[in-house]
């Protein structure tokens, strides 16, 4: 099994993350963590935290001379803000100078504060924040490593900002192609679509609103077998959506066709099962994200992951009470991001990649990556085909070759 917890406050010293499960011998460098975590903190619309905010790393334990232990793997993600917030977020008794009494629409504030007994906002937006979802892509880095070594890459683009969107013939981004979506401030890979997104976020930035916006995430090379049929806490689409939901404003995860698929008629939303010699068992169509009865097939994993526009505006519109005179009052105008999509997006992988990885060694286990890997291609041969056509080769065969989808059906990407 592979978990992670992460700890830490938005504006507090640090934030820290413990990766448990992973085998010894994965190859991993400081710098595979940082370029992660830089790609989270761009995109167009975001405002200038992420831009003199740089992460600084520390590899606390668990990996000795770029390898991992098999023991559990600690990082430490430095708040470079730090000095700023000392006082105000120290450990140590003693009382914030500042209380927010006035909870923001949207946020966790006011739920939290009733909930915890708090009267400043604060102790519960420190750790709502989506600050947090750094040590997150850090984790997700390691799962990663660890899946690249079983053929598995994972690819996201934005399919949606705002009211701008891609079409059914918009292209999918294959493995190769993660670059070129990153190269994009929007991370769209329509080029069409991503002047539309931009000029969104432009729209919207100049009225002090927010937006939202749909990734879609891409597991490419995902071998069949992953997730379980028996119970409903081992079904491999459960489980990815509750890890994409748990991103902080996702409010809905659709995998493969299915908000479409509600309503096209049966005959028209299933993958086709046809065998071919070279891959084995192939799915022309990837209706059903790669998933079924809760178990990968070998086709292309596709998943949606819909985010509600940031709830903290440029603008006070929002309507709230002051908790302290339980005054009507407007929501505090605080500096933040037109939209965080484009980084969202990256978080998705990362949990993507969490779910792939736990599943992956719960089906191949092993306490080294070369046992991982053995049963991985012990399992794939016992199938009929060769481990090399379920480490990604072209093709989209059950074994796990899968490519990316062109047809009308499945090179739909809009949200
Ligand atoms: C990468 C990322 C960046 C975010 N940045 C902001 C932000 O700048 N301002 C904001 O109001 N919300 C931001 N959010 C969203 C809030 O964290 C989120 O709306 C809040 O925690 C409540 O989420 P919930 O409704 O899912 O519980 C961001 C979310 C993500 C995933």
């Amino acid at each position: 099994m592979l978990r992670f917890l992460t700890a830490g406050e938005s504006h507090g010293r640090a934030l820290v993350v413990i990766v448990e499960g992973l085998p010894a011998g994965v190859p991993v460098e400081a710098s595979d963590i940082t370029d992660e975590l830089a790609r989270r903190r761009l995109g167009y619309g975001r405002g200038p935290r992420m831009r003199f905010e740089a992460d600084e790393i520390s590899l606390v334990g668990g990996i000795r001379h770029g390898r991992t232990l098999g023991s559990p793997v600690a990082i430490e993600i430095a708040n470079t803000e730090w000095p700023k917030w000392t006082e105000e977020m120290s450990p140590d008794p003693g009382a914030p100078t500042k209380v927010l009494t006035q909870p923001r629409p949207g946020h966790a504030d006011l739920a939290g504060m009733l909930k915890y007994g708090f009267e400043d906002a604060r102790d519960v937006l420190e750790r709502a924040s989506a600050r947090e979802t750094a040590a997150r892509v850090a984790a997700g880095t390691l799962a990663k490593l660890l899946l690249a070594h079983l053929g598995v890459s994972i690819v996201s683009h934005i399919v949606a900002l705002g009211a701008a969107s891609t079409g059914p013939d918009s292209p999918r981004p294959g493995p190769a192609d993660l670059d070129q979506v990153d190269a994009s401030s929007v991370r769209c890979f329509d080029p069409a679509v991503e002047t539309a997104m931009i000029e969104e976020i432009k729209a919207a930035g100049k009225a002090g609103d927010s937006l939202g916006g749909v990734a879609e995430v891409l597991a490419y090379g995902v071998p069949i077998g992953l997730g379980s049929h028996v119970q409903w806490d081992r079904k491999l689409d459960a489980n990815l959506a509750q890890a994409l939901m748990s991103i902080q404003a996702v409010k809905a995860v659709e995998i493969g066709d299915g908000w479409d698929n509600a309503g096209r008629r049966g005959s028209e939303a299933h993958d086709a099962i046809r065998y071919d010699e070279a891959e084995g068992y192939v799915r022309p169509t990837a209706r059903a994200g790669g998933i079924e009865g809760g178990i990968s097939n070998g086709a292309l994993l596709v998943a949606r992951v819909a985010m509600k526009p940031l709830a903290t505006l440029n603008r006070p519109v929002l309507e709230t009470v002051d908790v302290a005179t339980k005054e009507s009052t407007l929501s505090f105008r605080e500096r933040t991001d037109t939209t965080a999509v484009p980084a969202m997006g990256v978080v998705a992988e990362s949990m993507t990649a969490l779910v792939l990885a736990n599943e992956a060694l719960r089906k191949f286990g092993g306490d080294s990556l070369s046992e991982v890997v053995r049963n991985r291609d012990g399992f794939v041969a016992a199938l009929g085909s060769t481990p090399s056509a379920a480490a990604g080769a072209p093709g989209s065969g059950a074994f796990g070759g899968n490519e990316p989808e062109q047809t009308p059906d499945t090179g739909r990407a809009a949200g």
